[in-house]
């Protein structure tokens, strides 16, 4: 099909207008009546309803620009929310955890009453090796209830902890935990992934070696595999538990105040360095319990999947804390969509009976590609409510998803968040909301959303702008972690008072919001943030690499593919080998998912009189389209040799 084609049909499926079904409304969590709510009524009532305080708040919020408080005074504890008081409730039976392992027929069911005793048990052990109150973990695991387990212990003894993706390299974890002077470090010894292991603990030793602050590593069993243990710094999970009392009185929850850091977490911006992006407690946990509550639909009897990993925000907010903290029931799924087969996702959906199924556009897009017989194996007639999360979704794969997964009858949710909102801002409700395939619909209650120019002014219906928030939300980030400068100049500086999200959008007559994807150097590979400059560093770390410029290409499945344009030193010409090596350079450097999908040597890169390298060009070449406006370059020859041999590459890459 032609770009024009496309453009032409994707325009046809926008104009389709989905109404809330009819069985819907009347019976969701949300009623219309949600938009006309006081926004410090909403926040207040929401806080105090949803959530156990040890002592109450006693002002909302205060806002000092750039930074946030919310819920002042108040004292709670995450893992009591989350956990304890449901116990308490005496719903200590319902399952708080479905799991699957990869490897199939490994299941556990583990219930609310199970996860105290574990938690409990872990904490006690953690203390034992000195984490308190204040201590920085590192935690680095991969999809195992073991991970919920420690993130709530650690919340238990108001340690604030900082989990890296398990896909991450030793490079990137160790710079983490350096950042953010960890203490301790939780890990594994290996996880399951596409049916092989993933050697979580060798890639921590590595780690550890540059991370010299980090004086222990608790390791759980998980693979079973032989792994070393450093003498005086490695202990096993299962032997420190041992013993250890499940009472939890044994081990009470911490009281934080509402301000205390709960977790940081890493994300790319514009730098080659990543962000340690700051979470306290008290509002991020109304946050994102209130949005789970209302944006998800959940019921008492839910059986609620978010298949993302719980080393992105995602994962916190919607597989942890948002969901624990309202007793959801959920699923938790260690390993990959297609293993061992590509029905994987439909036989859980169907052996669970999950309502709720939560994911991502590129893995609707896979889910396409790999045909709808898959899921028409599988009886999915318990879904209820789909929603979609971590990129822009085209129309084709919101329509293919409501129809072959939703069977037409389940509304979409298409939430547009960021790990610095730490909650969804901008999402359909369903049962009041009409949706639009495309579209994220409207911002959550009491969400003040724009979409504004160059000069900050709000665009008319229909324009395209800069997206930004102009009021504070609970769960906001309160900072970069250590970095004021930055914090100021990458969300506040541009137009003052006004968070800037990053992201270009435009909104429609109807007032409804058109996400268009990321404004800076930022890419979004499968829905994950990766940073054009922290690759190119990564690149030109290599000691045969002078120069390099990367930049994302759209990609049918994964949204963005990355592609980078590379000149080596003494003019020497680059190789297939010399592409994997520099392929595997990166995926040492940063990880797997940062590796490039095709490398374009060139002698020299486009480059301003004034020395800039030209990205936008690259683009244009790594898009196929024609040039634009070149008069710009010192040497515009250069940009015609990289045309001619991005063509050949990229026919040597298909
Ligand atoms: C960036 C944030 C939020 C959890 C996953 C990603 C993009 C996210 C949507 C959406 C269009 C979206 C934005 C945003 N994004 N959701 N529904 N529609 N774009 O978290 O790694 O912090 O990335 O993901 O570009 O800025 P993240």
């Amino acid at each position: 099909m032609t770009e024009g084609a496309y453009a032409i049909d994707a325009l046809l499926l926008e104009e389709r207008r989905y109404p809330p079904p009819a069985d819907f409304a009347g019976q969701s969590n949300a009623q219309p009546s949600i938009y006309e709510r006081d926004f410090d009524e909403f926040w207040e009532a929401e806080a105090r309803e949803r959530i156990t305080w040890f002592d109450p708040f006693t002002k909302l919020y205060e806002w000092e620009l750039p930074y946030a408080r919310w819920y002042l005074g108040g004292k709670l504890n995450v893992c009591f929310n989350c956990v304890d008081r449901h116990v308490e409730a005496g719903i200590g039976d319902k399952i708080a955890y479905h799991w699957e392992g990869e490897p199939e027929g490994e299941r556990r069911t583990i219930t609310f009453a199970d996860l105290q005793r574990e938690v409990v048990r872990f904490a006690n052990a953690l203390k034992e090796l000195g984490v308190g109150k204040g201590t920085p973990v590192g935690i680095y695991m991969g999809m195992i209830p073991e991970l919920p387990v420690s993130m709530l212990a650690c919340a238990r003894l108001g340690a604030p902890h900082t989990v890296v993706f398990g896909g991450f390299s030793a490079d990137s974890l160790s710079d983490r935990l350096n950042d953010m002077e960890c203490e301790v470090l939780i890990t594994q010894d290996a996880g399951w992934r596409k049916g092989t292991e993933v050697p979580l603990k060798r890639n921590s030793d590595e780690a550890l070696d540059r991370a010299p602050g980090v004086r222990t590593s608790v390791v759980w069993r998980r693979a079973g595999s032989d792994v070393g243990m450093k003498e005086g710094r490695d202990v096993w999970a299962h032997e420190v538990v041992e013993g250890q009392s499940d009472d939890p009185d044994s081990c009470p929850c911490e009281p934080m105040d509402s301000e205390d850091l709960l977790y940081l977490l890493y994300t790319s911006g514009t730098t080659a360095k990543p962000k340690g992006i700051v979470h306290t407690t008290g509002g991020y946990l109304v946050g994102v319990s209130t949005t789970h509550h209302y944006i998800f639909d959940v019921k008492p009897d839910s059986v609620y999947w978010c298949a993302a990993d719980i080393g992105w925000v995602t994962g916190h907010s919607y597989i942890v804390y948002g969901p624990l903290a309202n007793a959801t029931t959920g699923v938790l799924y260690e390993g990959v969509p297609d293993y061992p087969d590509r029905d994987r996702w439909w036989a859980i959906v169907e052996r669970y009976k999950v309502d709720i199924l939560y994911t991502a556009p590129t893995a609707i897009r896979a889910h396409m590609k790999w045909g709808p017989e898959h899921a028409e194996r599988h009886d999915l007639s318990s879904l209820r409510l789909l929603g979609s999360v971590g990129e822009p979704i085209n129309p084709e794969a919101w329509v293919w998803y409501r129809e072959h997964i939703g069977g037409g009858r389940c509304p979409i949710v298409d939430t547009w968040w960021q790990t610095e909102t730490g909650m969804i801002l901008i999402t359909p409700l369903p049962g009041i909301t009409t949706t639009k395939p495309g579209s994220a619909t409207l911002p959550f209650p009491g969400v003040d959303a724009a979409v504004v120019n160059d000069r900050g002014e709000e665009v008319p219906p229909g324009g395209g702008g800069y997206l930004v928030l102009r009021r504070p939300w609970p769960a906001m980030l309160r900072g970069i972690y250590k970095d004021h400068d930055r914090f100021v100049e990458t969300y506040w500086s541009r137009f003052p008072g006004m968070y800037l999200a990053g992201d270009g959008a435009r909104v429609d007559e109807d007032g409804d919001f058109w996400l268009m994807g990321r404004v800076d150097d930022v890419m979004n590979v499968s829905g994950h943030r990766i940073s054009t400059i922290e690759v190119e560093s990564a690149l030109v770390d290599h000691p045969q690499v002078a120069e390099a410029a990367v930049c994302g290409r759209k990609d049918e499945t994964t949204g963005q593919a990355i592609v980078a344009f590379v000149s080596l030193k003494d003019g020497e010409e680059g190789s297939p080998e010399m592409m994997t090596e520099l392929r595997e350079h990166v995926a040492t450097k940063i990880g797997k998912i940062a590796r490039p999908a095709n490398i374009v040597f060139t002698p020299e890169l486009p480059k301003t009189r004034s020395g800039k390298i030209m990205r936008r060009l690259l683009k244009d070449v790594s898009e196929n389209r024609a040039l634009g406006d070149t008069t710009t370059l010192a040497d515009p020859t250069v940009v015609e040799e990289i045309k001619d041999r991005a063509v050949t590459e990229a026919s040597q890459e298909a």
